[in-house]
């Protein structure tokens, strides 16, 4: 019997799901022709607010923007020192350099791969004006023991939530612990769109004001400037998409844990491999599910001969980025990122995905242990040893 294959995420699904209530929206748009701003804008910038149980969002092009913004907006200034986790998708740090400031890397926890508070702290040094916290694959860093550490030092924090939409954390929704919170709407996230989108949020008004007005060239009125900005605005056609999504994010989110859920009652008792901890308080919603273990090139090519997708966010840490070769960083002083960068793998996560697709990638999987058994067995034994 062949079997279909099982994509590590899959956009055809996440559009058959909206298709019909999006032609509506875009053919209204069309009509009305309200392509920078309007209704899908504003809509969803109010209702991803509640949705956050934060006062406001401000829809920025993309989550890197989002980040610069953001930067911006608090202050950043050419040689200031950001601290951010040694294990990030290259913008959380990019930002601060592209802004002229200087990110700092620490060193993750080895059981999250999250910010660990302790590698913060060690960090922390005269220039420091902030942290940027990273909700890796959508599993709530401990914001409340990094938020005391900022508050104790007179640091700003930024949450990273471009992974995170819809966790929360102590029974609140990560976004709402830092100074400001930053999202991504890239198609393969939680909350994604159909091309490049992102958004700003918190609770302090004037600094979300600030970067709104510096996302849309630092204006105050029409052809006024108060101070020199970005054109970084979210798209009507893009606001459309999440609006069509957003009102389902919660039961996704909650498919995303049933799967995850299955992928552990399954796989756990494998001793050749191992799932990251999520702290007790967490209430993670797994934009990726991921596991670790030594062979993992060796099960990915496995994976991929059944036709099952899987992808490896990151193969470096950002300590290994040619990008960051300037700031002199030293390999032996991240070893936890260094150690996950070798052996993390993600299998399909997505909400679309069926059970019956859970358990073939993890029959996939148990296949490639007994194999790997069987030939380490034939190799030590002695009858086979002619
Ligand atoms: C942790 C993190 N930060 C920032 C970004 C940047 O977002 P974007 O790709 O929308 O610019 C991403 C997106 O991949 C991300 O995963």
């Amino acid at each position: 019997m062949t079997h279909e294959m099982i994509p590590v995420f899959d956009l055809e699904r996440a559009v058959a799901a909206i298709r019909s209530e999006l032609d509506r929206r875009w053919s209204r748009l069309l009509t009305d022709r309200r392509f920078v701003g309007g209704d899908e804008v504003q809509t969803f910038e109010r209702d991803f607010s509640r949705f956050l149980e934060v006062s406001e969002s401000v829809g920025v092009a993309n989550g890197t923007d989002a980040l610069m913004v953001a930067l911006r907006a608090l202050g950043l200034e050419p040689g200031d020192e950001v601290i951010v986790p040694a294990f990030t998708f290259i913008a959380t740090a990019a930002s601060v350099s592209w802004l002229g400031g200087r990110p700092v890397l620490a060193d993750v926890e080895a059981g999250t791969l999250n910010l660990d508070p302790e590698q913060v702290e060690a960090k922390i040094r005269d220039r420091t004006v902030g942290v940027i916290g990273v909700h890796l694959y959508g599993r709530p860093f401990e914001v409340d023991a990094i938020r005391a550490l900022c508050d104790t030092h007179d640091l700003w924090l930024i949450e990273d939530a471009a992974q995170a939409h819809g966790a929360r954390f102590d029974g609140r929704r990560v976004g709402s612990f830092g100074d400001v919170a930053t999202w991504s709407f890239y198609p393969s996230k939680n909350l994604g769109c159909f091309g490049d989108g992102g958004a700003i949020s918190g609770n302090n008004g004037e600094l979300l004001e600030r970067a709104r007005r510096l996302a849309n060239h630092g204006r105050s009125r029409h052809y006024f400037h108060r101070e020199v900005g970005i054109n970084s605005r979210l798209d009507s056609l893009q606001a459309a998409v999440l609006n069509c999504r957003l009102p389902g994010l919660e039961e996704d989110n909650a498919r995303r844990r049933e799967i995850a859920a299955r992928y552990r009652s399954r796989l756990d008792h494998f001793d050749e491999l191992s799932f990251l901890e999520d702290d007790a308080r967490a209430e993670p919603v797994y934009h990726q599910l991921t596991i670790r273990l030594d062979a993992r090139d060796a099960l990915r090519g496995h994976l991929k001969e059944r036709g099952i997708g899987s992808t490896v966010h990151y193969p470096h840490g950002l300590h290994q980025q040619p990008a960051f070769e300037g700031l002199d960083l030293e390999p032996a002083d991240y070893p936890v990122a260094t150690r996950a960068a070798a052996d993390v793998l993600c299998l399909p996560m997505f909400p679309e995905l069926t059970t019956g697709e859970v358990d073939r990638v993890c029959d996939a999987i148990a296949e490639f242990f007994s194999g790997h058994r069987t030939a380490n067995a034939l190799r030590a034994s002695p009858v086979h040893a002619k």
